[in-house]
């Protein structure tokens, strides 16, 4: 299989990550902050090991601000859905995913929130800007961020936009599942208040584990109420980070296997995997470019410097019957279709057929690339 729909999940994972998982099973298969016993005391020195590796990757204020959660679906479910109050208003962009979009449309239908669509304007951050600025009211709570299309792989001014939001005292919260590992995250410099992430696609994590990183030490009430082996005589959950929003016993192997994630993308250098991943795009979209039949969803002001994604359209054709030609005739893996994100389909003109998108990961290669193009001329 030719493998390229890592915006979905990166795949293969480096040997390492597989390892470390392995031995987590084996190493560390005992309840952290649950018992007094040598193992137990092991599997928590581990567990915090990890948050200091992802507190450093992100320069996160601390090691307890690092809450693991089971996704970056979760993470964002747990700040909108633990911090927003009655009668609040939410600015989200144009490009957001479900999982940003569904929640707030939940608060919204139950009378809980308001919320407005700012309009990204790819290639220019000063009217993106203006957008968002112009649709700030009194209530306005909260901004939430992709920091980049999953879909389109556009890169939002996202620093300018926390700027903006503190600078009226509205909270910031990044979506950083398409970008962590891809792009710098510097939480201390940029002033974040949340921060949402994917163990699993571009910090090559196992599945089932991601991560909320609170900046700013804001007040989230929990998600989901249980034991944490912490302030246990107590029936309400504990006032302190972490363990007011981690119920439940962790997922180590998931923890353990995103720690040594990390460390690959760390000892690779987010930069090189950018500048690799970003040839391999550019390779692609020079050769489709003034293809007949397609249509290439790209910003063309290269200095906004883009996440390496490219979406594409093939004549009117279903991009979902695209992906299931290249599957099917070519061993070739894409994600066609909507991508859980209609609404920045709707904002580029593509919910009717929606995309194939094309998403390299470290281990893709240019061979993959030419073997697409072949696959690419054959369809017709
Ligand atoms: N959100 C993931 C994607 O973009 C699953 O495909």
């Amino acid at each position: 299989m030719i493998y390229l729909d890592n915006s979905a999940t990166t795949y293969p994972k480096p040997p390492r990550v597989i390892r470390a998982v392995n031995s987590a099973m084996r190493e560390y298969g005992f309840n952290p902050g649950r018992g007094g016993y040598r193992d137990s005391l092991k599997t928590s020195q581990k567990v915090y090991e990890a948050r200091k590796t992802v507190k450093e990757f992100f320069r996160a204020p601390s090691e307890d601000s690092v809450i693991f959660t089971p996704g970056c679906t979760h993470a964002l479910n747990t700040v909108i859905k633990g911090v927003l109050k009655q009668g609040d208003h939410v600015i989200i962009s144009s490009l957001e995913h479900n999982a940003v979009a569904r929640p707030l449309h939940k608060l919204s239908e139950q009378g809980k929130i308001t919320y407005s669509v700012s309009k990204i304007v790819p290639d220019d951050d000063e009217k993106t800007l203006q957008n968002f600025r112009e649709a700030i009211n009194r209530r306005t709570r909260m901004i939430i961020c992709t920091h980049a299309s999953n879909v389109f792989g556009y890169r939002l001014p996202v620093e300018r936009i926390c700027a903006l939001a503190h600078s009226y005292e509205i909270l910031f919260c990044l979506d950083a599942a398409q970008s962590a590992g891809v792009l710098p995250i510097d939480i201390e410099n940029d002033q974040y208040d949340f921060v949402c992430c994917a163990g699993h696609k571009y910090l090559y994590g196992p599945m089932g584990i991601g991560l909320l990183l609170i900046g700013n030490n804001n007040p989230v009430e929990s998600l989901i109420d249980g034991g944490t082996g912490s302030e246990s005589f107590e029936l309400s959950m504990p006032s302190f980070y972490p363990d007011r929003l981690e119920a439940g016993t962790l997922n180590i192997p998931g923890i353990i296997g995103l720690q040594e994630g990390i460390r690959f993308v760390q000892r690779q250098g987010i930069r090189e995997i950018y500048e690799r991943e970003s040839r391999l795009i550019r390779f692609l979209e020079e050769r489709l470019k003034d293809h007949r039949r397609i249509k290439l969803y790209r910003n063309h002001d290269k200095a906004h410097r883009d996440v390496p994604v490219l979406s594409f359209t093939v004549d009117s054709a279903d991009s979902e019957s695209v992906a299931g030609y290249l599957s099917k005739e070519h061993g070739i893996a894409v994600r066609g279709g909507l991508h859980c994100a209609p609404m920045a389909h709707d904002h580029l003109g593509t919910l009717s057929s929606g995309t194939v998108r094309i998403s390299p990961s470290v281990f893709t290669t240019r061979t993959d690339m030419n073997l697409l193009l072949n696959s690419l001329r054959k369809f017709s």
